[in-house]
């Protein structure tokens, strides 16, 4: 197929394919259903290092086009041609990991974002700005011969046979001292302490002897086993920690876990039982920890105090988050690791601040810090048959782990989470996307398993990358323009902005900058361009509370400054959902109060809620509604009485289910109930004020829920995706390949 010419809006004043019904949500579901199968595959420019709630690039990618082009015309087509905005100025105030602006560049819009914190804004900055592949492989070859070595040394045993090898895993257990008779506790909670992350395909586990140390293979559904070494019998499906007490094996004694640490004060101590070694022949072999091991780490702990290596000092703050560490008395971020992994990544930190060139420092502190969360003794193991390392952010809160695992820092070619592993795998990746760009192809009705890529569709990346606005508002053609702080005070000029595209924080679900200072905490030590001389990532302007008073006004104080920012015919489009109702009246007053109308919402596939509350989560919501919003100005439909508009938002959301559910999605009754939501807003919103808008809504959700509830949960007249596709969907063509030497060789 020829490739479309390069094409340009016909204007943006009109009516705009995402106002209307005609958006096609179905087909934006399936690629964003595509795309979370693999995200760091499909999109690794927004991996390159941690952060949270992520959102789809195809999601944005087509909230993008459907804002500039007129309703008529054909999004499944528009989506795989090449387009040039070269001129529109797209804004994203709450920018996270950067997807809007990468998007938005990618269609040729200059792409203006924002964020409130400073490890969000250093990454989107080493993601889209100069990254020269040849000058970091040589520079990873430098720091490989250099300090790799050193901290390969630190991570050097000898094997069953006496013979010199790699470990690839550390294995430590918490300890406490019983309150009664002061024998040690060790803190299992189950003798086994190494899986396959598939026990169904593999079932030989390793186990601890409680009683001697010893370790040894079992099954994994062992209830009894007997140790080899001294003869014990136990369970090994047990440990002397059952949740949140422990019983002391000597006196039989059970104690509070907590109310013991909180009496030492300090977090509990952690002893060494176990390595996963690489023997020189490539054997992979699980052995206890043996005097040399525990000799080497006492080495490496004088070697640390001698060092003098500048390491983190700040504090942990109290918080939802932080809450959990702090009640194992974890005060500082430093105490997350233990003292090989501060040499370790000490030695890493001074090496790569030596490094030369400025863009090539910058990324490989990123890759660094991006190492962090897997190097550290919050994480845990997740067996081997899969990526082994449970990074310490799998919970969404910091859950002091009771069996950590210590990975090989600088990593060997069997590692997991190592800084050499994550250096190919993030930023070479990150590097072969920005060359040649693709999207995710619907795959046709031969190619099942789809995960296509077609190429050709945008163009490739600059590199360039601003750290200041554009000069008066006035911004050279396709440029990036990164700034850090509240986008509640953007320093933007008023309407110089034609679309804001975001993804707002959603009111009391993860709690970002409680997180992100585990990384601000190395980030402090050498200052990037946004951290200024900020204490922690902390603000009181971040939006992300428990209290929906506090959500509404902080999100409508950003709301209100986008307003000012955007021109008059300009679009405010969002991507939201919520489970609980005072969500959504917040959101209500948040825009009204804003001054914006919502015109029109779909729904569309998001990814699996992590931080779905318990009570959730047998009616999980997989679905967020895009909002669109014109100021109120713009808007010149007739105010309906709130009764009206709910029948009216029911009669336009339970198409919309029909469609999606008609393309292969079952809804939950949560689901349902996010698009009605959304729905009743975009009705009532004409010709109400914030308050009037929030009363609307209050006094109709008892029947919006009925209504959820009442609406079919799948359709009976199911298409399969296939057929459908056979009988609307225009076949999919590879557009374009990659020219020869953009894929990535080390
Ligand atoms: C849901 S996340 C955005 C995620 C993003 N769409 C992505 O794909 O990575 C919300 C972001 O808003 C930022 N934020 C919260 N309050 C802010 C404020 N007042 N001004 C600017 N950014 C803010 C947070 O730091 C967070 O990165
Ligand atoms: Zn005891
Ligand atoms: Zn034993």
């Amino acid at each position: 197929m020829k490739i479309s010419p390069l094409k340009k809006p016909s204007g943006i004043t009109d009516r705009r394919l995402i106002e209307s019904d005609e958006f096609p949500f179905e087909f934006v579901s399936r690629l964003a259903e595509m795309e979370s199968w693999r995200k760091e595959v499909h999109r690794p420019i927004y991996h390159i290092h941690k952060w949270w709630a992520m959102r789809l690039g195809s999601v944005f990618r087509a909230i993008l086009l459907g804002s500039v082009l007129p309703e008529t015309e054909d999004l499944k087509d528009a989506f795989y041609r090449k387009h040039d905005f070269a001129g529109i100025i797209v804004f994203d105030p709450f920018m996270g990991s950067g997807t809007t602006v990468g998007e938005a560049h990618k269609l040729g819009f200059t792409a203006l974002g924002r964020d409130i914190n400073p490890v969000a804004c250093e990454s989107v900055r080493v993601a889209l700005g100069p990254l020269d592949r040849d000058a970091l492989r040589q520079a990873f070859a430098q720091l490989s011969s250099g300090v790799g070595e050193r901290i390969r040394a630190l991570y050097r045993t000898t094997d069953g046979d006496g013979q010199p090898c790699d470990v690839l895993y550390y294995f430590w257990v918490k300890t406490l001292l019983c309150p009664v008779c002061s024998k040690r506790v060790d803190l299992f909670p189950s003798c086994i302490f190494a899986r396959n992350a598939y026990p169904e395909r593999k079932r030989e586990v390793r186990v601890c002897c409680p009683g001697c140390g010893g370790i040894f293979t079992g099954e994994v559904n062992d209830s009894y086993v007997e140790c080899p070494h001294c003869g014990h019998g136990f369970n090994p499906q047990e440990g002397p920690a059952n949740g949140a007490s422990a019983t002391c094996l000597g006196c039989h004694h059970t104690f509070a876990i907590a109310k013991a640490i909180h009496a030492r004060g300090h977090p509990p101590d952690h002893r060494l039982f176990a390595k996963l070694v690489l023997t020189a022949s490539g054997r992979k072999v699980y052995l206890p920890a043996g005097p040399e091991d525990e000799r080497a780490y006492h080495r490496f702990m004088e070697e640390l105090a001698r060092s003098g290596l500048p390491l983190p000092t700040l504090e942990l703050e109290d918080g939802y988050n932080t809450r959990q560490a702090l009640n194992y008395a974890y005060r500082s971020w430093r105490e997350f690791f233990n003292d090989r992994q501060l040499l370790a990544l000490g030695w890493l930190h001074q090496a790569i601040l030596e490094l030369p060139d400025e863009s090539v420092r910058a990324a490989m502190l990123t890759a660094f810090s991006g190492a962090l969360e897997f190097n550290n003794m919050f994480a845990s193991y997740k067996g081997e048959g899969t990526g082994a390392i449970r990074h310490m952010f799998a919970h969404h809160i910091l859950k002091p782990e009771r069996m950590p695992v210590e990975g090989n820092v600088w990593g060997t070619s069997k590692s997991s989470g190592s800084f050499s592993t994550l250096f190919k795998s993030r930023l070479f990746r990150a590097i072969e996307y920005r060359n040649a760009p693709f999207e995710v192809a619907i795959p046709d009705a031969r190619e099942r398993n789809g995960g296509k890529r077609a190429f050709g569709g945008s163009l490739p990346f600059t590199g360039a990358v601003s750290t200041l606005w554009p000069p008066n508002g006035r911004a050279a053609p396709r440029t990036i323009h990164l700034s850090c702080g509240s986008s509640a005070a953007t320093g933007l000029p008023a309407n110089s902005v034609d679309l804001v595209v975001t993804d707002p924080p959603f009111f009391d679900n993860v709690h970002y900058s409680e997180l992100a200072d585990f990384f601000f905490a190395w980030q402090k030590l050498e200052p990037t361009p946004f951290s200024g001389n900020r204490a922690s990532t902390r603000q009181p302007e971040e939006v992300q509370d428990t209290s929906p008073e506090q959500f509404e006004r902080k999100l409508r104080a950003v709301f209100t400054e986008c307003r000012r920012v955007l021109r008059r015919e300009g679009l405010l489009v969002f991507t939201y959902h919520h489970s609980r109702s005072d969500g959504w009246t917040s959101l209500a007053e948040a825009v009204a109060g804003a001054g914006f109308s919502l015109v029109n919402c779909h729904p569309v596939k998001s990814e699996m809620s992590v931080a779905a509350p318990k009570s959730q989560a047998k009616e999980p919501i997989q679905l967020d509604v895009i909002l669109v919003c014109r100021k109120q100005t713009m808007d010149l439909r007739a105010k309906q009485e709130s009764n009206d508009a709910m029948r009216l938002a029911v009669s336009r959301a339970e198409p919309k289910l029909q469609r999606l559910q008609k393309c292969g999605f079952d809804l939950s009754v949560n689901d349902r109930r996010v698009v009605l939501f959304g729905q009743f807003l975009v009705e009532a919103s004409a010709g109400r004020s914030a308050i009037q808008l929030a009363d609307a809504l209050s006094f109709v959700m008892t029947d919006l829920d009925l209504a959820a509830l009442r609406l079919p949960d799948k359709s009976e007249h199911r298409e399969t995706f296939y057929q459908s596709k056979q009988s609307e969907e225009p076949q999919l063509v590879l557009l374009e390949r990659p020219a020869k030497g953009c894929r990535t060789k080390l």
